[in-house]
């Protein structure tokens, strides 16, 4: 009987452990720290900051000594990227690949490692690099004993996809599948996600003469697209289904997308507006453990971008996509 006891109470208390720790991990967020700006805090005040908040999960477009330092220890996941200048070189050359695992990766025991994302919205000219300097990546992690870190490439909704609707229509363009396929099928091979950058904000904008503001900021009261058995409440789930039927038609059903980014300008531009940001990223926060109509479960997902940087080109938008301002203050209230 006491025996019993025992084990019950301890049966339980691992029960009650379990549900106390759950809310937090279905919550967890990945927060992209872009670094265009001439006013951005210090690596370590940056990383104190992710802390703070609960933010586990950072993305870095390439490797810079004092943020890797910064990391080292904090136990943030990493995805960290391959800057698309390098790819041509990292197609050809082996040994280079290995340098840059060795000064990057091997050099930092103490970073936890997640992602390594060989190129970001690679343009045309460029594309045929992708795959191959995925490969040699794979190689010189794995021989350095590192192949726990998947390879992967960041995509855009453009860059990639048709422009088919609905959901279950979507494939990869036909610029993008001489290309798409080769590197979804490797994926499908290795294990890894794609990783999609998707942006209800832009499709708004592009199309307001077709997409209400409350299926892009997920307030629609109900059902606004109707896809076969599926339905579609916010423009998040029907984009990422998009990306999976892409995968679908391409033949690797099976990979998973991590979002790499997502997120809304809180200034600089049409339905630019503080509001508006914060009411898309805290949904896009609570909405991430609910998985998509086409796939249950958490979306891994990365909020572009910890800060505002004033440095970005392009759109004034560009410059306001941070969930913070340089000096560390909140651009808005958002509960992580
Ligand atoms: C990556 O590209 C940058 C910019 O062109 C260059 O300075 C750097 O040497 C390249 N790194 C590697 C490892 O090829
Ligand atoms: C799928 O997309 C194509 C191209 O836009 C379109 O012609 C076709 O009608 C779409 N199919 C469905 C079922 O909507």
């Amino acid at each position: 009987m006491a025996k019993h006891g025992v084990a019950f109470i301890l049966t339980l208390a691992l029960v009650l452990g379990v549900l106390a720790v759950t809310p937090k991990v279905v919550q967890s967020i990945g927060v992209c720290y872009g670094v265009n700006g001439n006013n951005l805090p210090s690596p370590s005040d940056v990383v104190k900051l992710y802390q703070s908040k609960g933010i586990d999960s950072m993305r870095i477009y390439f490797p810079r000594s004092d943020i890797l330092q910064a990391l080292t220890g904090s136990n943030i996941a990493l995805t960290m990227g391959v800057a698309n200048e390098n790819l041509s070189a990292f197609a050809s050359d082996p040994s280079a690949v290995a340098n840059w695992v060795k000064q990057n990766v091997q050099a930092y025991p103490g970073v936890n490692f997640r992602y390594i994302a060989v190129g970001n919205e690679v343009e045309s000219g460029n594309t045929q690099n992708v795959l191959p300097a995925m490969q040699n990546m794979n190689s010189a992690l794995s021989a350095a004993g590192l192949s726990n870190i998947k390879v992967s490439v960041s995509v855009s909704q453009k860059g990639v996809l048709a422009d088919r609707y609905p959901p279950s229509n979507g494939t990869f363009s036909p610029e993008a599948t001489s290309y798409m396929t080769p590197i979804a099928k490797y994926l499908a091979s290795t294990g890894a996600p794609l990783m999609a950058n998707v942006y209800p904000y832009f499709a708004y904008v592009d199309k307001q003469d077709q997409i209400d503001i409350k299926y892009a900021l997920f307030t629609s009261p109900g059902t606004v697209v109707q896809d076969g058995g599926n339905a579609y409440q916010n423009l998040f789930d029907a984009s990422v289904d998009t990306f999976y039927s892409a995968l679908e038609s391409a033949g690797a059903g099976s990979v998973p997308i991590v979002v790499s980014e997502s997120g809304w300008p809180s200034a600089g531009g049409t339905a630019a507006s503080a509001s508006n940001a914060q009411t898309y990223n805290q949904n896009l926060i609570k909405h991430v453990g609910q998985g998509t109509p086409k796939r249950a479960g958490r979306i891994e997902t990365y909020i572009f971008a910890m800060f505002n940087e004033n440095d970005k080109r392009g759109d004034e938008t560009e410059r306001h996509f941070g969930l913070f301002n340089p000096d560390q203050s909140p651009a808005y209230t958002i509960n992580f």
